[in-house]
């Protein structure tokens, strides 16, 4: 497989769906929204643009099977999409212009491909295995700042498990006052995308999903920077929580995050 091109391809794509949703996003009204759960938004245009890119993923990789956040599974052996078709729908429906296409490529459970479109700046970032990571065809790294206090972090809030809602406010509260700040920008996908071109030092969230990170994490990696669960893990695809940093500040932010996040 040519990861290059076919990354080349869903980049093009991004920009075709991207357009359908900001379009949308002009004349979207309150009637079209319907609630998944109390903070947990979709429209009919959720639902097209998986439609819409799930159409054309299967033309690229015709074997290839597809985790999507609207749609479900469809198993496979060898390769599988991961789709967040709208990441950002709270921010979509309130018309806020933080919104993403979030698309990653696995081959054997590894992620290969990952590309996430900003749709309202036209940011699209994107890597691929052995090989960097990009911003609109321009090449991205991790910040180089080292300490904590001079960093800035973002992260996004709790909306469906609230059982981790204290340990959270507690290290919230401890990240407010010892960093250059937090920000919530409401799209875990471009959250990432920031810490892979070094706009935020780290990124922190529990309660996402396999579509929220799939692509992000594989671009921070990717541009330098480190990943893992908030108690060391590996895995954070399918993990329950993330921490996503430029490397430099991670050992230093995990021993926080653990004195908070007891397991
Ligand atoms: C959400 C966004 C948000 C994050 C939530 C996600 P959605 O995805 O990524 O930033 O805080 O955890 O569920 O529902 O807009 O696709
Ligand atoms: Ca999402
Ligand atoms: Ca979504």
């Amino acid at each position: 497989m040519n990861y290059s091109i076919i990354t080349q391809q869903v980049v093009n794509l991004c920009r075709g769906v991207g357009k359908f949703i900001k379009d949308e996003s002009l004349i979207i009204q309150s009637t079209d929204i319907e609630l998944k759960g109390l903070h947990d938004l979709v429209s009919y245009v959720d639902r097209g643009a998986e439609e819409l890119l799930i159409g054309e993923l299967k033309k690229l990789v015709p074997e290839a099977g597809f985790i999507a956040e609207e749609s479900g599974i469809v198993e496979s052996a060898k390769y599988r999409w991961i789709i967040d078709p709208l990441d950002g729908t709270t921010n979509f429906v309130h018309k806020i212009p933080i919104f993403s296409i979030s698309i990653a490529l696995q081959e054997d459970s590894k992620t290969v491909i990952g590309v996430v479109y900003e749709i309202n700046l036209d940011e699209c970032f994107y890597a691929w295995k052995n090989c960097g990571a990009f911003l609109n065809g321009k090449p991205i790294h991790v910040s180089t700042t080292n300490l904590l206090s001079d960093s800035l972090i973002a992260t996004g809030f709790p909306y469906y498990d609230f059982t981790r809602l204290k340990p959270y406010l507690a290290l919230f509260e401890y990240l407010i006052t010892n960093t250059h700040g937090i920000r919530r920008l409401g799209s875990a996908a471009v959250d990432l995308a920031y810490v892979a071109c070094g706009r935020f030092e780290a990124f922190y969230e529990y309660g996402l999903h396999p579509w929220d990170v799939a692509a992000g994490a594989f671009i921070v990696e990717r541009a330098g920077g480190q990943l893992s669960g908030f108690n060391e893990e590996t895995e954070v695809v399918f993990g329950k929580d993330i921490l996503a940093s430029n490397a430099l500040v991670h050992s230093n932010l995990l021993e926080i995050i653990k004195k908070y996040f007891t397991p």
